[in-house]
C-alpha cells in the first residue's frame, strides 16, 4: 500500500504542540466554555446551582469532575432550541438526530462553529492521508444527519475537490466511482460493503478502482472489518468519529501511519472516560464511557456530555493528542442476553476473524418465548460457498460464540444478499421482543 504519511510542515502547529501546551490552552479554553455556558444557557445555570458548582471552581483541569453530566435526555428536554448559549440570529446551521425513540436531538452552529468543524474535518482527512487535490467521493448522508454536511466542508477545507453523493442509488456511486477516480472514499464501513458488492456486480474490480483511502465511521467496526476493506479494495481503511452533540464527524480520527487507534482532537473536545455505572472518572487506559467537553463551541457548548460509547484512552502516538481506541459498542447496543453481555462488534470479530466461509453481512435477531429471550445471528455466506458448507460455517460459529462468549445462540447461514442493507448506519440489533 502506498505510503500517505502527512509531511509534518503541512500539519497544524497545535497538531505538534507538547502535551503541557496542549493542557494549558485546554484549561484556558475549558474556563471560558464552562463560563459561557453558565452565563448563557438556563439549562447549565440550573444543574450548576443545583450541585453548588460555580464556574470559578474551574482552576485546573481536573476540577472538571465537580461538573453536572449533560445526557441526552438534556437535550431533548430543551427541544428544540433551548441548549442555545447565542441568539437564535447567529445560528447559521441546525443539525438534528432522529435516534430511535422519542424527539430528535437539535443541535447548532454559528458560523466561527461550522470554520471550526471544517477545520477538524479537514484535520482528520490529512491525517487518513488526504491531500489538497484529491478527488473525493463522499457519501455520508447529506441532510440532518451531520455526516455529509460535515464531510464536505471539511473536505473542501483541505483543497480537495468533492463529489457530494450523499447515500443510496448504489449502482450510480459506482458508475461515479469509475467515471470521476476519486481518491478517497467517505462512508459508513456497512454501505461501503454494499458499494464493493455492487462493483463486483458491474464486473469492477474493487482493487483496481481509483480509491487509496477509506475514512469511515457513523457506526462501529472491528480490526478485522478493516483488514476485510484493505484486502478487497487494496486502499487505507481509517477510522473517523463523531457525534451530532458534540459537532459531528472529525472528534477524533486515526492517522494513516499508525491506525493505532483514533487521535481526539483535544484542543477543541476534553475527553474523559467515566464508569457508567457510578460516574466516577478513570484514569487512562481503563475502559469505560466516553464523556466530552466541547472547549470552542459557541452555539451549544456541551459539558460533560455522557456519549455512550466505550472506550478507554491511550498516549498520543503520530500526535501528541491523546488516542481514544477503537469503539466497542454503544452502552444502547450491549444485548444482555441470558445475564451474559455481548456486543455486535464481538460477532463481527469471530465471523470475519475465524469462519471464513461467511461474510460480514449480519444481523442479530432478539426474540422471546415464554419468558426466556433467545438471540439468532442471521449471517450470509460467501458466494462461493455450498449449501453443505454454510451449514457447517454455521455450526462453527455458534460453537465459537458458546466458547468465546459464554452464551448459546442460533445461528442462521443465509444465501448472499438476504440480509438487508444499509445505505448509512446498519441495524446491527432486530429485537423483535414483546415489550415485558
Ligand atoms: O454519526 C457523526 C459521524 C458521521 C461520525 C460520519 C463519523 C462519520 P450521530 O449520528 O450523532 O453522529 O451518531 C453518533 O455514532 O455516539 C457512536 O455511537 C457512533 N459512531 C460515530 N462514529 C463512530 C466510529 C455521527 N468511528 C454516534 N466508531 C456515536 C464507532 C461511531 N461508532
Amino acid at each position: 500500500m502506498l505510503d500517505l504519511t502527512p509531511d509534518p510542515a503541512d500539519l497544524e502547529p497545535v497538531e505538534r504542540a507538547s502535551v503541557d501546551e496542549l493542557r494549558a490552552l485546554q484549561l484556558e479554553r475549558l474556563r471560558w466554555t464552562v463560563r459561557h455556558a453558565y452565563d448563557n444557557v438556563a439549562h447549565y445555570r440550573r444543574a450548576f446551582d443545583e450541585v453548588g458548582a460555580h464556574p470559578d471552581d474551574v482552576r485546573e483541569l481536573a476540577d472538571l469532575a465537580r461538573l453536572p453530566f449533560t445526557a441526552k435526555d438534556d437535550l431533548r428536554d430543551n427541544y428544540p432550541f433551548g441548549m442555545f448559549a447565542v441568539p437564535r440570529e447567529r445560528i447559521v446551521r441546525v443539525h438534528a438526530s432522529s435516534g430511535t425513540t422519542g424527539r430528535p436531538t437539535v443541535v447548532g452552529y454559528t458560523r466561527e462553529d461550522i470554520d471550526t468543524w471544517a477545520t477538524v474535518v479537514a484535520r482528520s482527512i490529512r491525517a487518513s492521508g488526504g491531500r489538497p487535490g484529491d478527488v473525493l467521493h463522499n457519501a455520508y448522508g447529506y441532510g440532518l444527519f451531520t455526516g455529509g454536511l460535515g464531510a464536505h466542508y471539511g473536505a473542501e477545507k483541505l483543497g480537495c475537490t468533492v463529489v457530494p453523493v450523499s447515500g443510496g442509488m448504489t449502482e450510480r456511486q459506482v458508475q461515479l466511482i469509475s467515471d470521476f477516480e476519486p481518491d478517497i472514499i467517505m462512508v459508513t464501513p456497512s454501505y461501503m460493503l454494499a458499494l464493493v458488492e455492487e462493483m463486483e456486480r458491474q464486473g469492477i474490480d474493487p482493487r483496481a478502482t481509483s480509491l487509496k483511502v477509506g475514512i469511515f465511521g457513523a457506526e462501529p467496526w472491528t480490526q478485522d472489518m478493516r483488514a476485510e476493506m484493505e484486502q478487497r479494495l487494496d486502499i487505507h481503511a481509517v477510522d473517523i468519529y463523531g457525534l451530532s452533540e458534540v459537532m459531528g464527524p472529525g472528534v477524533a480520527n486515526e492517522c494513516v501511519e499508525t491506525k493505532d487507534g483514533l487521535h481526539v482532537w483535544e484542543d477543541h473536545f476534553y475527553p474523559e472516560v467515566v464508569d457508567p455505572l457510578t460516574g466516577e472518572v478513570l484514569p487512562d487506559g481503563e475502559e469505560g464511557e466516553l464523556v466530552f467537553t466541547s472547549l470552542t463551541k459557541q452555539a451549544m457548548p456541551v459539558i460533560r456530555y455522557r456519549t455512550r460509547d466505550l472506550t478507554r484512552l491511550l498516549p498520543g502516538t503520530a500526535r501528541p493528542m491523546r488516542r481514544m481506541e477503537k469503539i466497542t459498542g454503544r452502552t444502547d447496543d450491549m444485548i444482555i442476553l441470558r445475564g451474559v453481555n455481548l456486543f455486535p462488534t464481538q460477532i463481527e470479530e469471530l465471523i470475519l476473524g475465524a469462519v471464513p466461509a461467511l461474510s460480514p453481512h449480519f444481523q442479530c435477531r432478539l426474540e422471546r418465548t415464554g419468558t426466556l429471550d433467545s438471540m439468532t445471528v442471521v449471517v450470509e455466506h460467501r458466494e462461493s460457498v455450498t449449501g453443505d458448507q454454510a451449514a457447517a460455517a454455521g455450526a462453527e460459529l455458534r460453537r465459537l460464540v458458546k466458547a468465546s462468549i459464554g452464551v448459546s445462540v442460533a445461528v442462521e447461514a443465509v444465501a448472499p444478499g438476504t440480509v438487508e442493507r444499509s445505505v448509512g448506519k446498519m441495524r446491527r440489533i432486530v429485537d423483535v421482543r414483546p415489550p415485558r
